[in-house]
């Protein structure tokens, strides 16, 4: 049985059911040969690290304890009682911890470490264990879009790194990049949509209701972020999109993308309270989306909030698209993405399906690491 042992930075909806699918795997994977040893987990405020990260591991029974833990919004911390199974550390000590763990695993069974964090502060324990020869997994997409040095660091091992479930949840999106790449096939290409909640948003629009219902509606649905401003800003498509300029070799970095906002810049975070957004910002927006719809309406175009990566152009925002194309027939939720090279011209390959969702996302984290392990012994 081939062992590889984890740490997993990040225990929220995805970290949580990526621990749940690894015990429920457990029987699938003894088939294909291969266990998963999970030694940590960490939340914001502590880690829990297995006794003796050599001999040990976090029991199923245990890891259990911690989805239940985390679903009920509790912190990692209140599974103190169960000291005998781990340790636990401190967010201050935690970095310092999972580092001290690399480099004792590195040299001998290896060590996957697994970011399901929302945070930009795991870049410095991701790069350190990249240096250490670890594997790094991530759901995260900040790591992969800070600054070009810190990426470059990130991704100078490319067979030990996988991050699938950053653009696209489980679609297999990166993959089949890598395998157009790899086939010395020219991507000319890429037009996606890769936001769930700006997808509903939009097809809802184009029948008829003003934007400021629709937005209320999938914020209640719970489709958007607390502040639905976090997903009308285009930020998350804007990194989406960061992510896959990089993969095709662009060297651009975030401020460097034309990212269109669907609210101005005096409705921001740091200038309306949400309510104020909400119960009379949002309003405001109606009368310009609704022209924007009509308009594109009358030439048999449809709007939708695009991601397009061209030459050296990489920009997301609001395009007219024709109803009758593979964006244009998106509905609801599902991302999609058209990818145009040498080999797909005129008719692009298109990934279509769940974009979102902690089920899906975990699903996808999971198979990267499934993924890497002809590296370990
Ligand atoms: N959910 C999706 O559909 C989806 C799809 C694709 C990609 N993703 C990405 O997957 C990641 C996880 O998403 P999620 O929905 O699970 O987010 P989430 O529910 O907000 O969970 C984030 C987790 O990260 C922990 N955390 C925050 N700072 C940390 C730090 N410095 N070190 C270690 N852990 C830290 C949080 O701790 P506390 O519990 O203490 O707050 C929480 O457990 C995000 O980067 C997201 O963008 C999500």
């Amino acid at each position: 049985m081939k062992n590889i042992p984890v740490i997993l930075l990040g225990c929220g909806g995805v970290g949580r059911h990526l621990l749940q699918h690894i015990v429920s795997c457990r029987s699938l994977h003894a088939k294909l040969g291969v266990r998963l040893q999970v030694v940590g987990v960490s939340d914001s405020k502590s880690l829990l690290l297995a006794s003796d990260v050599f001999t040990r591991e976090l029991d199923d029974t245990f890891l259990n304890e911690v989805s239940r833990v985390k679903l009920g919004g509790s912190s990692l911390k209140t599974l103190s009682s169960f000291v005998n199974e781990c340790q636990i550390f401190a967010n201050s000590e935690a970095t310092r911890t999972v580092i001290d763990t690399a480099t004792c695993l590195s040299k001998s069974t290896g060590l996957v470490v697994v970011d399901c964090s929302a945070s930009s502060e795991t870049m410095g324990v991701l790069n350190q264990a990249v240096d250490l020869g670890c594997c790094i997994v991530l759901a995260n997409k900040k790591p992969l879009t800070a600054a070009m040095d810190d990426y470059d660091k990130l991704v100078a091992h490319p067979r030990r790194i996988r991050y699938e479930s950053t653009v696209g949840a489980g679609l297999p999106v990166i993959a089949s990049l890598n395998r157009i790449l790899s086939s010395g096939d020219p991507i000319r290409c890429i037009v996606a949509c890769l936001s769930g909640t700006l997808g509903y948003v939009m097809s809802e629009v184009e029948g008829g209701k003003p934007f400021s219902q629709v937005v209320k509606d999938a914020k209640s649905l719970g489709y958007t972020e607390p502040d639905p401003r976090d997903d009308l800003s285009g930020m998350d498509v804007a990194r989406k999109a960061l992510i896959l300029s990089r993969l095709l070799g662009r060297r651009v970095n975030l401020d460097s993308l034309k990212i269109e906002s669907l609210y101005p810049e005096e409705m921001g975070p740091n200038m309306m309270s949400l309510e104020d957004f909400l119960s009379s910002g949002l309003l405001l927006l109606d009368n310009d989306i609704q022209e924007r719809v009509q308009k594109a309406a009358l030439d048999g175009k449809v709007l939708r909030y695009v991601c397009v990566i061209e030459g050296s152009r990489t920009e997301v925002g609001l395009r007219e698209v024709p109803k009758d194309s593979p964006l244009g027939r998106l509905r609801g939720s599902n991302n999609i993405l058209a990818i145009y090279s040498r080999c797909y011209n005129e008719q692009p390959l298109v990934i279509e399906g769940a974009g979102a969702g902690n089920d899906t996302t975990a699903a996808g984290v999971l198979a990267d690491i499934l993924d890497i392990q002809d590296l370990f012994a």
